[in-house]
């Protein structure tokens, strides 16, 4: 499948997240979901859907003839056992299609031919041919798999594959149904079998690979060097057990990796984040956050040597752009381990121009945050920053707070406060942990300001969000202000508040007397 404009190999790829991968546990999907991934997939350029096992029941079977009736590009695939019944209502439900195949299979392990068929190689050789050949009278196109053939003897496997053939058999799937194999295994028994069965030249050879051992979608590539040339695969690698290997990591391992691999697909890359998002709400199945590929942590950095290469070029820390493959942008997650570089590129994507100093202190309280909170969004830093800018200036600067609360009132403040540069401190009680901590601003600064109002909300979700407090204060004459403060500690963002408020008051001349805690 080569040509001179195009050296590499041509790699088909069937997905199966529409059979195999509802095949697992939990992630059964609507016949509309399933109409919607049909179309998903064929817009994205996959070459055959396997749209179920029509057999299995008649939702199944529904599924299967209406994504045969509106597919336009793709094959469309129908799943049977090799039980005539299997194939006959197979064979119905693709018969729409613009390209139908039925697929059949058969175990030919030892273990699968002893205990659970109960049948003799050879009557098991006799089911292959007459199988394929019903399904081949159907449609011009058969895939046969031989089932656990990972776990059977080369000489038996070769014998059933040369069967599968003659009956008229055009693709031979050699699946890792139980997710067994190693690579290297994997690409010899394709070789082996390539090279053993005299009609082999007559079928394309595909791979199946179970991600029991995580090994489903380095056996799939493995495959493909034994001389595969279809990988079955699925979106997000769901399917049964540990799942099936994983249909955007076999299609960028192949992208981005094409100086040894030689083998393209007709994927549209850019479409994968898409489609790993419409299967995973489709069968409510989330996806892991460090998935290859589509995981949301794929492009996230957040370590600050990782930050800080990313600034400088995209490749130092990136081997895929995140465009190729449907996602916006490469994201610095804001964390503990975040440096400067990568704060103050946050910073300027917020629209904040910061000079050294300014900077310097907002790195110091994020890091702080960084090292309380495990999540640091956008709306901490805003909070973080608006508060910083607001309190270059005070007069009046929070040191310390520490407040008993609880059951057994009263309630108890401890506050140290910088008031011009000397630090006071003052014990206070009051109605609540609250109430207490502005008493104890006042007992430093005494002040006639009454408190109007006093809101929290919490900044972002979780227990460990923080908390904003607004406050505003009033003086005679009717002129009010407002402050804010933001700490994942409610008493804290109180004080804070209290204080950016009292602060203002200072700023316009009001009656505060910073200056007696000062004396
Ligand atoms: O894993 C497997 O062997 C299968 C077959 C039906 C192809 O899913
Ligand atoms: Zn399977």
């Amino acid at each position: 499948m080569t040509n001179a404009a195009n050296p590499k190999d041509r790699v088909l790829i069937f997905d199966t997240t529409l059979r195999d991968g509802e095949q697992c546990p939990g992630a059964t999907m609507t016949f509309e979901e399933k109409l919607e991934i049909a179309d998903f997939l064929d817009a994205m350029g996959v070459d055959i859907i396997e749209a179920g096992f029509p057999i299995a029941s008649d939702g199944d079977f529904e599924a299967v003839s209406e994504i045969a009736r509106r597919i336009k590009r793709a094959s469309v695939a129908g799943l049977a056992r090799a039980i005539s019944a299997d194939i006959a209502r197979a064979g119905e439900a693709v018969r729409h299609a613009v390209k139908p195949r039925i697929h059949t299979f058969v175990s030919t392990s030892p273990i699968h031919l002893a205990h659970q068929m109960r049948k003799t190689e050879d009557e098991v050789i006799e089911i292959i041919t007459k199988t394929v050949a019903q399904a081949r009278n159907l449609v011009e196109d058969v895939e046969w798999s031989a089932m656990d053939a990972t776990r059977t003897p080369i000489d038996y496997l070769c014998r059933a594959t040369e069967a599968a053939i003659k009956a008229g058999a055009t693709t031979i799937n050699l699946p890792d149904t139980v997710g067994y194999a190693t690579p290297d295994e994997y690409r010899e028994m394709f070789r082996a079998v390539r090279e053993r069965v005299p009609n082999a030249d007559k079928a394309i050879f595909s791979v199946h690979c179970h991600n029991d051992l995580g090994l489903a979608v380095a056996n799939s590539l493995a495959g493909i060097a034994g001389g595969a040339r279809q990988v079955e695969c699925t979106i997000n690698g769901i399917g049964e057990r540990a799942g099936n290997a994983a249909l955007e990591e076999v299609v960028m391992a192949l992208r981005v990796r094409g100086d040894v691999l030689p083998y393209d697909t007709g994927i549209d890359s850019t479409l994968l984040m898409r489609a790993s998002k419409a299967v995973s709400t489709a069968c409510s199945f989330p996806v892991q956050y460090n998935k290859a590929i589509v995981g949301r942590n794929a492009f996230a950095h957040e370590s600050g040597i990782h930050q800080d290469g990313m600034l400088k070029h995209q490749q130092t820390y990136e081997i895929m752009t995140p465009a190729s493959v449907g996602v916006t942008k490469t994201s610095l997650v804001m964390g503990k381990h975040s440096g400067r570089a990568a704060f103050r590129s946050k910073l300027k994507e917020m629209g904040y121009d910061l000079g050294d100093n300014q900077l310097e202190d907002a790195f110091t309280r994020f890091k702080a945050l960084a090292d309380r909170k495990k999540h640091v969004y956008d709306e901490d830093i805003e909070a973080l920053v608006d508060e910083n800018i607001a309190s270059a200036h005070d007069r009046v600067k929070l040191v310390s707070l520490t407040v008993i609360a609880g059951t057994r009132g009263p309630q108890r403040a401890t506050l140290k406060l910088d008031v011009d540069g000397r630090v006071s401190t003052e014990e206070a009680e009051g109605n609540g942990p609250v109430d207490a901590v502005f008493n104890a601003i006042k007992a430093i600064v005494p002040h006639e300001a009454v408190l109007e109002l006093y809101q929290v909300h919490a900044v972002t979700e979780g227990t460990d969000a923080q908390a904003e407090v607004s406050v505003r204060l009033s003086v005679e004459g009717g002129s009010s202000v407002t402050g804010r403060g933001a700490d994942p500690d409610t008493l804290v963002s109180s004080a804070k508040a209290y204080l950016t408020a009292l602060n203002k008051l200072i700023a316009r001349g009001a009656r505060v007397h910073p200056q007696a805690a000062a004396e």
